[in-house]
């Protein structure tokens, strides 16, 4: 899209192994007037300051953590993202990891992989319920962080004839209207919930949010599922939770220090680890590569993005002072 729209299109490295070094950044960031970014460089106020020419930043995700937001803000930059699109995907990864978990999806293939299926039992790799089953209790699900895609978590849910409670700080109006979750204490949720669900952002308040106190509130059956951002969880705390049973077990798409794991998850047979593939469908990914592009010619053009999230941004001194700049350089 954005080479049939005419624009010089740069790669920071060919290679998504690997990511963009700081220093390929920060040249690659002074002749570019649009930076389309990834989750994974962190781009602070210096590195946005450098090119005073820079039009605007777009964000191919949703979470923009690694985006310093009220720095663009005050150099007057744009920052766009990719919402609503891939919250279904996301929300369908959330349950595929809570069942995965719950019925050990992963440990039985191993099993069957490695030949050692002889004969069936009765007590061969026995789960937990996830519907009422076989003892007829509706089972809580707890959701953190009730936006859009804590929201569609809940919505499947109701499949699974579960009770619904969620916590969101921000957001206990769409949780008392939303007809199908109530909302309980943060705390109260951690020690009601069969299946504790976290989906906020990731800001100073949701760092460490599952930290020990919150592992050891939840109950010794219940399981964790984070899909949000990996810091939300103190893990080396989640380690010692897994380990000690102080709960049953947790399904992780996301990591505090990703790509790596703190020590001794990997070994954790009580949890499911899968590299941040919420968003990984096709036509999830195609969608959000089109709205970024269509962000990142907006950036260009000094139109409004249709995805801005620091729209404020466009009534500043700043951004005219830099759109004004941006046309002297044409
Ligand atoms: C996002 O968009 O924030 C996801 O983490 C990756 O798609």
């Amino acid at each position: 899209m954005l080479e049939r729209a005419g624009v010089d299109v740069r790669v920071g490295t060919e290679r998504e192994d690997e990511g963009v070094a700081p220093s390929v950044m920060l040249e690659g960031i002074q002749w570019c007037d649009v930076l389309v970014s990834l989750l994974t460089e962190p781009i602070d106020r210096a590195l946005l300051a450098a090119n005073p020419k820079l039009r605007g930043v777009a964000q191919y995700a949703v979470g923009f953590n690694n985006i310093d937001v009220a720095g663009a803000t005050a150099l007057g930059l744009p920052v766009s993202n990719t919402p609503d699109v891939l919250t279904d995907s996301t929300a369908d990864l959330t349950w595929a990891l809570l069942l995965a978990a719950a019925r050990r999806i992963p440990e039985a293939q191993e099993y069957m992989k490695a030949g050692r299926y002889k004969l069936w039992g009765p007590n061969l790799l026995l789960g937990a319920d996830v519907s009422p089953g076989g003892n007829g209790r509706r089972k809580i699900l707890g959701i953190i962080g009730y936006g859009r895609i804590g929201a569609a978590v809940a919505k499947r849910a109701v499949g699974f004839d579960m009770d619904i409670i969620a916590y969101d700080l921000h957001a206990r109006a769409a949780i008392d209207s939303s007809g199908i979750a109530r909302w309980a204490e943060l705390e109260d949720l951690l020690a009601q919930s069969d299946f504790v669900s976290l989906h906020p952002l990731l800001t100073k308040e949701t760092h460490h949010l599952i930290n020990e106190r919150a592992l050891k509130l939840m109950k010794p059956t219940a399981i964790l599922v984070n899909v949000s951002r990996g810091p939300v969880i103190d893990e080396a705390a989640l380690v010692r939770a897994l380990n000690e049973r102080w709960i049953a077990g947790a399904a992780l798409d996301v990591f505090e220090h990703e790509p790596a794991m703190a020590e001794g998850l990997a070994n954790c047979e009580n949890a499911v680890i899968v590299p941040h593939i919420a968003s990984a469908s096709v036509g999830t990914r195609d969608k959000m590569a089109t709205m970024a592009a269509e962000n990142a010619l907006a950036h260009l053009r000094g139109e409004r993005a249709p995805n801005a999230v620091n729209a404020e941004v466009y009534s500043s001194v700043a951004y005219r002072e830099r759109a004004a700049r941006a046309l002297g350089a044409t």
